[in-house]
């Protein structure tokens, strides 16, 4: 069985940091956001994997990813034809490679800590149509909800409904038959302009044997800035011990507790206190600071006289500041300081790219 995972779009909700990357490489504990469901599904057993990327993207995202043979598998990247139209339609463009055979469909930003195997096996197993994976959530207006009669059986799946028939989420994890393309023709798209993904779940409801399975471990889709740092604690607290190391020379008297990753050519001065889990990539220099639990820095990073907690630091960024930086996502190169230098003593000043949030 192939695989065909969502790596398109243009992830408003995460701007500024997408005006200038692919939401999907936006790292997570300091590895590209997608590499994550890359090894669900090759844990499961898949390993010819497409990649749908936007129009223009497919050497950015090969250059990141890669080919495949790192992991032992294949990457085929995809470029989406014929404009943004949803993700029933991502799946028609990607139908030459499919070729009419059983496929998964995974949402590059769906981040879970479970596998994927048994969802997998169930699907093959009971010779389903269709198979998708549900998570009990507080806000199901935000996605696709299933909806249930009275005797429990799935009746259809809706597109972000004002009033939630259950309180699921549809999660970007589905698995298909080669039918899909066929049903594909029949589709119209709905009032926001898409093809939706939950319109061809229904259709396979109405035509098929379709399966369901609640995912009970952690689910998430890293959409908003908040669940992006929400994922990648989760991923720390996932990530295996032996990924926590040090490569770099570090003082005695710098206090370093519980797991942490440091990358080759950091340094740290010894008045710094690192409490994990916390991965410091390379080419860093962390000052006076104190870098608190699930905070992941990218490489070529300046912290000085600085607290950082839970927070998601791109590469190149310098922060020097007596503040306290909490749940924040700094974006590439940005630089974070105390204003010090003129009169007025007192006000902020700021320059804030488009869209972006600052709670001051
Ligand atoms: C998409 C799907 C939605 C699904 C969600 C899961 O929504 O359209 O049915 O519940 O992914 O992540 P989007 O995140 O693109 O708004």
């Amino acid at each position: 069985m192939k695989a065909l995972i969502a790596a398109g779009g243009h992830a408003t909700r995460l701007r500024p940091i997408t005006w200038t990357r692919n939401k999907h490489l936006i790292p997570l504990a300091n590895q590209p956001m997608l590499l994550f469901p890359i090894k669900k599904i090759i844990d499961a057993g898949i390993t010819d994997i497409l990649i749908n990327v936007n129009p223009g993207e497919i050497p950015l995202m090969a250059n990141a990813l890669g080919d495949g043979r790192e992991h032992g598998a294949t990457f085929t990247y995809v470029e989406q034809r014929g404009g943004a139209k949803g993700l029933a339609h991502v799946v028609a463009n990607a139908q030459e490679h499919l070729n009419g055979e059983r496929f998964l469909f995974f949402l590059g930003d769906n981040i879970i800590l479970g596998s994927i195997r048994r969802l997998v096996e169930r699907f093959q197993n009971e010779q389903l149509d269709c198979m998708i994976a549900l998570s009990r959530v507080k806000d199901p207006h935000r996605f696709g909800v299933p909806e249930f009669d009275a005797n429990g059986r799935l009746v259809r799946t809706i597109e972000k409904p004002e009033h939630p028939p259950s309180s699921f989420a549809v999660t970007g994890i589905y698995l298909f038959d080669g039918r899909f393309f066929e049903a594909f023709k029949t589709m119209v798209p709905s009032a926001r302009g898409e093809y939706e993904i939950t319109d061809m779940i229904t259709w396979y409801i109405q035509n098929g044997k379709t399966g369901h399975e609640e995912i009970t471990g952690w689910w998430k889709d890293t959409g908003t800035p908040d669940a992006l740092i929400e994922g990648n604690a989760l991923i720390m607290d996932d990530l295996p011990r032996e990924q926590f190391c040090v490569q770099c020379e570090i003082p005695d008297a710098t206090h370093i507790q519980g797991l942490v990753s440091i990358g080759k050519h950091t340094r740290i001065s010894s008045d710094c206190l690192i409490r994990g889990p916390v991965v410091i990539g390379e080419h860093c220099t962390i000052e006076s600071s104190y870098i608190g639990p699930y905070t992941a820095i990218g490489n070529h990073v300046t912290i000085k006289n600085t607290e950082v907690e839970h927070s998601v630091v791109l590469d190149g960024a310098t922060i020097d500041t007596t503040r306290r930086i909490v749940n924040s996502l700094i974006g590439l190169q940005s630089t974070l300081v105390d204003y010090r230098r003129s009169h007025p003593k007192t006000g902020h000043r700021l320059v804030v790219g488009d869209n972006s949030l600052v709670e001051l």
